[in-house]
């Protein structure tokens, strides 16, 4: 993709639905009792592979593509069924990670594999705490990597405590908690999205949440739960950033998810003097929903560090690019979970902000930018990163001077329309 700098950006966009509670919606409704209706699901490389997923485990879902509606027939706890096949997780972690939870209940052989990215990325932070509830998992390396070998069923209970804030491991415990007969609690250093906590909550799960810990006991069915997807705040991100960088520029992002699990990168940007309004706030799906003006905006660097962190955790790439176009040093910490995402996301910003002239000092919990810095137009590869991809498409546009080729993008992963949106944001 090619993309220029501009001198004026006027834009307004309605964000993609939320993968997060895209993947989520599919996943429980699967085993619910009833038909569901999922409203604008986020049509997307890495929904389409839990849906490919469920699929194989004999779950109905009707999804025509482009028609922005789906249903589900749920099959109850127990009526999922043994997969003839392996099944194929393609890029996405939550995929992978929350099948891994469901399936270790289930009383029967799953084999979990997905793409060279997702292959090499760590398993163990789901197959340990899931092998002490009870269930028998295996992969390669000692267990630490997909393919995944999972012959579920006989789980017990347990406390957990997660050595790290993550949602993904969260979510595969609270679904493997539904069978567990004593119930499972995870106990999380700081809070990671609660997107399954409120939907399985709303389904009829027994749950119950106290800070960062949340307790789920068995439960005899889960209902049917229709619902419309909000707006993904992680691919508003790039907007938010460009709209406060940009020197001529008003952004309005239409309904924006902005769960206060999710709005680290709101936090941060207010933190560094952002112009930014939430307007029309309002109720979507069971989530918290706003539209939100960002303008152009005099930014100064902080430290974005503790609690903020999870909370952000996919829009810190970003916080590199809002470093350069910032007063002062910004520096992010406490972060190591970003050199485990789809690619190493530090060493990744560090690579291509160096394609565009800027110097990002990389921490092993985060990375140092001291600004300003201008950009250059540049030649970037992505990695076959979708975050990482988006950022060097803002960048381009943020540019002093010269076109930017972005490849290696996957940006289908989460956002399938976000060039033809950039590129017309950019036509003005
Ligand atoms: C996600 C949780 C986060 C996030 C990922 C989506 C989810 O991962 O980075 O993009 O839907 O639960 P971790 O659980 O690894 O933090």
């Amino acid at each position: 993709m090619t993309v220029s700098p501009v001198d004026r950006l006027r834009t307004e966009v309605w964000v993609p639905p939320d993968k997060s509670i895209s993947h989520r919606a599919f996943i429980f409704n699967a085993i619910a009792t009833g038909r569901a209706t999922i409203t604008s699901p986020l049509d997307s490389a890495d929904v389409r592979s839990t849906v490919g997923c469920l699929q194989r485990l004999g779950v109905e879902i009707d999804w025509p593509a482009g028609s922005g509606q789906a249903t589900i027939d749920g099959r109850g706890l127990h009526g999922l069924a043994e997969a003839e096949d392996i099944l194929d997780c393609g890029n996405s972690g939550t995929s992978m990670r929350l099948l891994a939870g469901l399936l270790a209940a289930q009383p029967m052989l799953s084999i979990l594999t997905g793409d060279d990215s997702l292959r090499s990325r760590d398993m163990s932070r789901v197959v340990s705490p899931l092998r002490q509830l009870g269930a028998t998992i295996q992969g390669r390396k000692g267990d630490t990597r997909a393919p995944l070998v999972v012959r579920g069923g006989n789980l017990q209970g347990m406390t957990y405590d997660t050595p790290m804030a993550s949602a993904q491991v969260k979510s595969a415990l609270l679904l493997a908690g539904l069978y567990a007969p004593a119930g499972v609690t995870v106990r999380e250093p700081s809070k990671s999205r609660d997107h399954s906590e409120r939907m399985l909550a709303e389904m009829g799960a027994t749950m119950r949440t106290d800070g960062s810990s949340v307790s789920i006991g068995p439960c005899a069915k889960l209902s049917a739960l229709s619902l419309r997807v909000p707006g993904d705040i992680s691919s508003a991100a790039p907007w938010l950033v460009l709209g406060a960088c940009h020197p001529d520029a008003e952004v309005v992002l239409r309904g924006v998810n902005v769960n206060p699990t999710r709005t680290g990168l709101l936090d941060i940007l207010h933190a560094m003097g952002a112009r930014l309004e939430l307007l029309e706030e309002r109720s979507v799906g069971g989530e918290p929903v706003a539209d939100i003006v960002v303008r152009t905006s005099s930014l100064r660097g902080i430290t974005v560090e503790g609690g903020v962190v999870p909370r952000a955790i996919d829009e810190l790439p970003l916080v590199a690019v809002l470093g350069c176009c910032a007063e002062g040093e910004t520096i992010v910490r406490d972060a190591s979970e970003l050199a485990v995402k789809e690619s190493n996301r530090i060493e990744a910003v560090v690579r291509v902000l160096g394609r565009f002239g800027a110097t990002v000092t990389p921490r092993a919990d985060g990375f140092v930018v001291r600004g300003p810095q201008s950009l250059r137009g540049a030649n970037a590869d992505a990695g076959g990163d979708h975050r990482i991809g988006m950022l060097a498409g803002i960048a381009g546009l943020l540019a002093k001077e010269g076109e930017t080729r972005v490849t290696n993008d996957a940006v289908g992963v989460s956002y399938p329309g976000f060039w033809d949106e950039l590129l017309r944001a950019a036509a003005g």
